[in-house]
Formats: structure tokens, sequence, C-alpha cells
């Protein structure tokens, strides 16, 4: 089972993320475990203080060391033997997520995510309790809620059991080496425009053929660093 606990000022946001769709049916398929917690509920002053002006100066607020590192503590344990969950802080400034990521975070049965607010996080956070910063790409959100829920519902995705068809990760883009190509469904004529015979024909070979064609034709034009890679990896190997 893959158990995931996030930490995070806006335990609220997770709710119908949670209970819904796939997410929902791997927590209710026991594949995994989803617990949120109010990083608050380990503030111990009448305010429930979690950040701070920084030193130095400059706008908006930091998250301070307390409650941040007791509450990651409690719920991963500290750094080095004692450590139960692989802690992830979602940032902007860490390396940004694709799929060998995720491959290799689906084999980790427990992580804790750790959501940012404001400006982010004191440094000594990231350097006695986090083991990792995964961004979600090249631009800054208000918090990592969203970067957290981008990632889990990338790993819930991976689970087997979890997606109702298994072949359709395989074709999907990033699923092999290709984007996938154009799909269509019924009406068969829609404002003029006509969904190929081919994918009408029955024939399941040359519905195949047709596919893997326009996929390649897709990833071409759309991404073709894709296809570089995949060269790269063929060149590696021989
Ligand atoms: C406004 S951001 C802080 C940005 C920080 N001051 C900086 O310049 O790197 C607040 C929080 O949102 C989250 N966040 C924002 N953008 C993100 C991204 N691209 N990927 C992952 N997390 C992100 C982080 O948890 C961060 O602590």
């Amino acid at each position: 089972m893959l158990e995931i606990d996030v930490i995070s000022l806006f335990p609220d946001l997770f709710g119908s993320f949670i209970e819904t769709a796939f997410v929902a049916t791997a927590c209710e398929k026991d594949l995994a475990r989803v617990r949120v917690h109010d990083l608050r509920d380990w503030t111990q002053d009448r305010h429930r203080t979690v950040d701070d002006s920084p030193y130095g100066g400059g706008p908006g607020m930091v998250l301070k060391t307390e409650p941040l590192i007791p509450a990651i503590e409690a719920l991963a344990g500290a750094k080095g033997p004692e450590r139960r969950a692989r802690v992830i802080y979602l940032s902007p400034q860490g390396a940004v997520l694709e799929k060998p990521k995720l491959a290799q975070l689906i084999a980790v049965e427990h992580l804790a995510l750790v959501c940012g607010r404001y400006e982010g996080v004191d440094q000594r956070v990231l350097d006695l309790a986090v083991d990792e910063e995964i961004s979600i790409g090249d631009y800054v959100l208000s918090g990592g809620e969203v970067p957290a829920m981008v990632l889990i519902e990338g790993l819930v995705r991976l689970l087997p059991g979890v997606l109702g068809n298994p072949s359709s990760a395989l074709r999907e883009s990033f699923g092999g080496d290709l984007l996938e190509g154009p799909q269509y469904t019924r009406p068969p004529i829609y404002r003029g425009r006509e969904v190929p015979d081919v994918l009408r024909s029955g024939d399941h070979a040359v519905i195949e053929k047709w596919r893997r064609e326009r996929a390649l034709e897709w990833t071409l034009e759309r991404r073709p660093d894709l296809l570089d890679r995949v060269r790269h990896q063929e060149r590696k190997k021989t």
C-alpha cells in the first residue's frame, strides 16, 4: 500500500480531491492511504502561529522551523535511521516532476508531502527535515497544495489495479515513447468533420497501425524532444 501524509495550512483544499475518481478508488481498494494534516495542529501558542517575517527584511512571511519540523518528525520520524517516510517539499526550486520520478517514488511505500505557503519555508526545515524537493514546473503558485495533488494523482494512476483498463496507461502520452494520437467518439460526423473511416472499420490490426502512425506524427510535430530521448537511450544501449 502507498501511504501518503500531507502537511498543509489548508487541508480543506484536499477534501473532494481525495473523495473523487482514481484517488478515491485507490483508497477504497486499500491500494493507497492519503491523510492530510493541518500544520496548525502542531503549534503551541494561543494564536497557532506558523509564520514570521524574514530575517534581513523583504516582503511576505516565512514558515517557521516550529511547528513545521515537529510536524514532519511526528509523521515521518527524524532524518536518519529512524525515518519512516520519504519527506518531499513541493517547491518551485525542486527538480521538475517527470514520469521516471513517479516510477521511482511509487516504490517508496510511505511519503510525507510538505506544502509551503507565503514566501516558503525557513532553510533549516529543508536542511534538517526534508529529503527531496519537487517542482511541478517553472512557474510559482501560491502554495504547495495543488503541486501535492499533482504528485498524488500521478502516483495513484500508476498503482496496479487503479485504472479500469491497465492497457490505457501504456497507450497514453508518456506511457511508452510517444504522445497519444487523436481520439474520437460518437457521432460519426459533427459540423462536417468526419471520424476517420479506419476507426470504424473493425479491423484491429489496421486500427493499431493507424494509431501508431498518428502518434508518431503528433510526437514529431509537438514534442520532437521525446524522440530524441528515445534515440539517445537506444544509442546508450548499443
Ligand atoms: C509563493 S511560493 C514561494 C516561492 C519562493 N519564495 C521562491 O521564490 O522560490 C509558496 C509555496 O508554493 C509552493 N509552490 C509554488 N510554486 C511551486 C511549483 N512550481 N512547484 C511546487 N511547489 C510550488 C511551494 O510549496 C512554496 O513554498
